[in-house]
């Protein structure tokens, strides 16, 4: 397993987001995404209140993990009441958690990252792109990740929103060596340049990944990782 925390890490890393895989064989597109140079998976929780959409729970979570033993899972809850889920994606085979700032703050929010850690999972915390990055610098250095949404959540296929790129300025020089900053929605080989210029080092790409296969897949993942994006498309 790649842990994306260990030190010094291989940088930057790239996370697909298992939302836009092909569900039907998820186990198999999941291990195909890290065979062709995915370094973890990103799985995208949302609950239909805090995002207007549905996407999946515990026992989809629980078949990505069945089929890649070894995967880092990267939990992102986009729901109201990330304490109900904490039990259920740690059961379900979580190694990190991240909730939002939006739904948790103060000492609700301080109590909830000690419940991960004291479970041993990696605990993250998010912002969505309307929420200016002063509200999560209380929490940074306590959390292992901060995920900064570069969509507004709900769906996978979103046009970047490139003005969030600037919260990494005051974000970034808060982090320690081994904590991660995480950008997430609209990354691809266009976008990830941009990203990584600006210091985000876990890159998550849903689409990008998912919506290719083959050689093309294997391409786009380098491509993000490398920051080379031309001729390859978002
Ligand atoms: C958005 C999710 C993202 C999404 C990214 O609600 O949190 O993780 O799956 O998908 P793309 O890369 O397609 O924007
Ligand atoms: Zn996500």
């Amino acid at each position: 397993m790649i842990d994306p925390f260990a030190a010094p890490p291989r940088l930057p890393l790239v996370a697909p987001s298992i939302l836009a895989a092909d569900f039907a064989r998820l186990g198999e597109d999941c291990r195909d995404a890290l065979d062709r140079g995915g370094d973890l998976l990103h799985v995208d929780i949302m609950d239909g209140h805090f995002v207007p959409n549905l996407s999946m729970g515990p026992a989809v979570c629980e078949a990505a993990r069945k089929a890649c033993p070894d995967a880092f899972l990267d939990v992102h809850l986009m729901v109201t009441d990330p304490d109900d889920f904490v039990d259920p994606f740690i059961k379900a085979g979580a190694n990190l958690i991240s909730f939002h700032i939006e739904v948790r703050e103060g000492s609700a929010a301080r109590e909830l990252i000690r419940r991960i850690h004291g479970e041993g999972l990696r605990a993250g915390i998010a912002l969505n792109p309307d929420t200016p990055a002063e509200r999560i610098m209380p929490f940074v250095d306590i959390v292992d990740l901060v995920v900064v949404m570069s969509v507004f959540p709900g769906f996978g296929g979103q046009a970047f929103i490139p003005e969030v790129l600037s919260k990494a300025d005051l974000i970034r020089p808060a982090m320690r060596a081994d904590q991660r900053l995480e950008i997430d929605g609209g990354i691809g080989p266009q976008t990830a340049p941009q990203a990584i210029e600006a210091g985000f080092d876990l890159l998550v790409a849903g689409s990008a990944v998912f919506g290719r296969s083959g050689d093309d897949r294997t391409r786009a993942i380098g491509a993000i990782r490398d920051g080379t994006g031309v001729g390859v498309g978002r």
